[in-house]
């Protein structure tokens, strides 16, 4: 991001110059939940200004990603370089030509934006008392009633009226991003009871398919990599560490992680990879002290298993910065609080991107407006179609908040009314990424804390259409929750993984850490295995994996039948045979999806 102080003084007064013309609403919120209006933001505080321009045809890349995913369709695989995508989302040289003309008119020169690979978004640090006559509203310092954060954000803005078709979004406005890390349980590891591996004692766990494995009897207890390479199927496959294939973690709010933890793990649990490392990819500010006494626990758990899973395959380890706390009196742009779109900027640009992503952060879908979730999901997809897997933890609380008790529950709309409703995650209700769940103890039953629902955003892709309606139908007794969720919107989670009583190292010790954070990693890391398995027999890696894992995948993976979990005042959805909003389609079974993934 573009940092020019002098600059943003040197245009203030070209303002009064622009002709004065007729501003309409482009967007208006209630003032969010937790959120406290503290009075007009300074004068000269400086806003990086994030501008969306129509993307020119969406709907054939949309097109093109379906096909090339589906496993039926002849282009399987098929996936688009980065110029082809750019191409498809390019913007009008109509909505360029517009933009560059309002921003000219507001005295801001070209040398001072920012733009994306496909010049679809352009960035500019503006001063609030600029802002606020480009979009015709007034900027606040709000401040969050739990950790005290500050934005400067506003809860309307309008564009003239002959705007309204070159520009689809502006943020930081509407946006009060409170976007949280989906890690749920911590808790020291008491190095007697949990100690690893005890050998010889083992269950027996009987398969979805009647197939039998056998698990360490510790695993029950605490969940190690040599634990889910046996518990999915996995134990003995050796990823090739120069085939081409990566994987990938996205870090946000200065989470990085720790490479000692990462050795003592390694020390613990996959002595083959000691002395072994990742690639770390700092954007927009993000951090990676290494000399700090203590890393990221977010950070610690996704690297060490997703890459202990899958060593000695290449990671990277994206750390995205852009969430600081806002100091009022300081006038530098920190807090865009965008990082969805910061980090997407970054990985569209790059000409190889890993082919598989997991990513462990969110918000309450309600508190993302749906202009900037469908613009971000809308990122996924172009992801996607480049032929990467985007896996995100489906969230830790259930179909909500958590709280099975009505007197408590806080699920109320954001929308002024206070209406009781289930709140679903972004982005794990975008439909161009795959959701991951959460499951407990061996055998595997849901967790009570597992993510899942409805979008209240996006409707449900075709894909879904026969797992879903058959949940209603036969699986959920009619009128159960009615009004209190979309039964038309995409359903979450896709599929699940164990997330509770993972051994992670942080700051030199060991701990328990459970969350579907635990679960996105790991699902991630057998997703990794298995484009490892396509690439290495030279075929094209996975890419969005939602309309195979629908359409076969779900033969490869363990159906889970056993739990629920509760939120907002109730005891949530059950899981059950076939797809259900707690567990999706189940967990993996590594020997079984080989094969699959090799028969198209
Ligand atoms: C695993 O632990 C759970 C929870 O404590 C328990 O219900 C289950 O019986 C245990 N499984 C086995 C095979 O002992
Ligand atoms: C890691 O490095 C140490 C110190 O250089 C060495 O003694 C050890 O053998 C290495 N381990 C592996 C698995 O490469
Ligand atoms: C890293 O952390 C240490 C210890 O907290 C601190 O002294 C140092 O200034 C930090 N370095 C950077 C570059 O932030
Ligand atoms: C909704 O809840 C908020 C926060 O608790 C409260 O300030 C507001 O007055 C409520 N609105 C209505 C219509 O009940
Ligand atoms: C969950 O299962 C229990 C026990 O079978 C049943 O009573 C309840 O209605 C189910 N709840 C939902 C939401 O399906």
């Amino acid at each position: 991001m573009l940092v020019l102080l002098p600059f943003a003084f040197a245009f203030a007064g070209a303002v009064c110059a622009a002709p004065p013309r007729a501003h309409k609403l482009v967007e208006s919120v209630a003032p969010p939940r937790d959120w406290f209006n503290l009075g007009p933001a300074p004068a000269d505080h400086v806003i990086p200004l994030r501008i969306a321009l129509p993307q020119s045809d969406f709907d054939t890349l949309e097109r093109h990603l379906y096909e090339i995913s589906d496993p039926d369709h002849e282009r399987y695989g098929a996936h688009l370089s980065k110029e082809e995508v750019e191409a498809l989302v390019a913007p009008h040289p109509d909505s360029l030509r517009a933009v560059d003309a309002w921003l000219a008119e507001h005295g801001i020169p070209e040398s001072a934006c920012t733009r994306s690979p496909a010049k679809d978004w352009v960035s500019v640090n503006v001063p609030v008392s600029l802002a606020e006559t480009m979009l015709d509203t007034t900027f606040h310092v709000w401040k969050h009633a739990v950790d005290e954060d500050q934005v400067v954000r506003t809860t309307s803005y309008s564009l003239p009226e002959h705007m309204h078709a070159h520009i689809e979004l502006v943020q930081p406005t509407t946006f009060f991003s409170h976007m949280k890390n989906h890690r749920t349980t911590f808790r020291f590891s008491d190095s007697q009871s949990d100690a690893p591996s005890v050998p010889g004692e083992t269950i027996t766990v009987t398969n979805s398919d009647g197939t039998k494995i056998l698990v360490d009897a510790s695993c029950n207890t605490t969940i190690t990599i040599t634990c889910l390479k046996q518990l999915y199927n996995a134990v003995g496959y050796k990823p090739s560490a120069t085939n081409g294939n990566e994987i990938a973690l996205t870090g946000y709010l200065e989470q990085f992680a720790n490479v000692e933890d990462l050795q003592l793990f390694y020390a613990d649990q996959v002595p083959d990879a000691l002395n072994s490392s990742f690639k770390v990819t700092l954007i927009n500010g993000g951090q990676n002290n290494q000399t700090a006494s203590e890393a990221g626990d977010e950070a610690d758990l996704d690297v060490q298993f997703a890459f202990g899973l899958t060593f000695p395959t290449p990671g990277t380890f994206f750390s995205t910065g852009g969430s600081p706390p806002f100091i009022p009196d300081v006038d530098t742009p920190t807090d865009s609080n965008e990082p969805y779109t910061e980090w997407l900027d970054f990985v569209l640009a790059q000409h190889k991107v890993p082919q598989t992503i997991s990513t462990s952060y969110g918000d309450d879908e309600q508190t993302v407006p749906i202009s900037f979730a469908k613009r971000v999901c809308a990122g996924f997809a172009q992801l996607g179609a480049r032929g990467t897997s985007l896996m995100f933890s489906s969230g830790d609380g259930g179909v909500g908040d958590g709280d099975p008790d009505p007197a408590t529950q806080t699920c109320q709309t954001n929308d002024g009314r206070n209406v009781t409703k289930f709140i679903p995650g972004f982005p794990a209700s975008c439909p161009f990424v795959t959701a991951v769940g959460g499951t407990i103890n061996i055998p595997e039953v849901a967790v009570d804390f597992s993510g899942g629902g409805f979008s209240n955003y996006f409707s449900r892709p075709s894909y879904q259409d026969q797992a879903v309606t058959e949940f209603f139908a036969t699986k959920l007794p009619k009128g159960t929750y009615a009004g209190l969720f979309n039964p038309n919107g995409r359903a979450i989670p896709d599929v699940s993984a164990e997330s509770d009583k993972f051994r992670v190292f942080i700051g030199g010790q060991a701990f328990h850490i459970g969350g579907t954070s635990a679960s996105s990693p790991t699902f991630a890391g057998f997703v990794s295995l298995l484009n490892d398995v396509r690439i290495s027999h030279g075929r094209p890696s996975l890419g969005f994996l939602n309309p195979f894992l629908y359409s076969k995948g779900f033969a490869g993976l363990n159906d889970i039948t056993v739990g629920n979990a509760p939120g907002c005042g109730t005891p949530g959805f059950n899981a059950t045979s076939g797809w259900d909003p707690v567990t999706g389609l189940g967990t993996p079974n590594f020997a079984k999806l080989k094969d699959l993934v090799l028969s198209f």
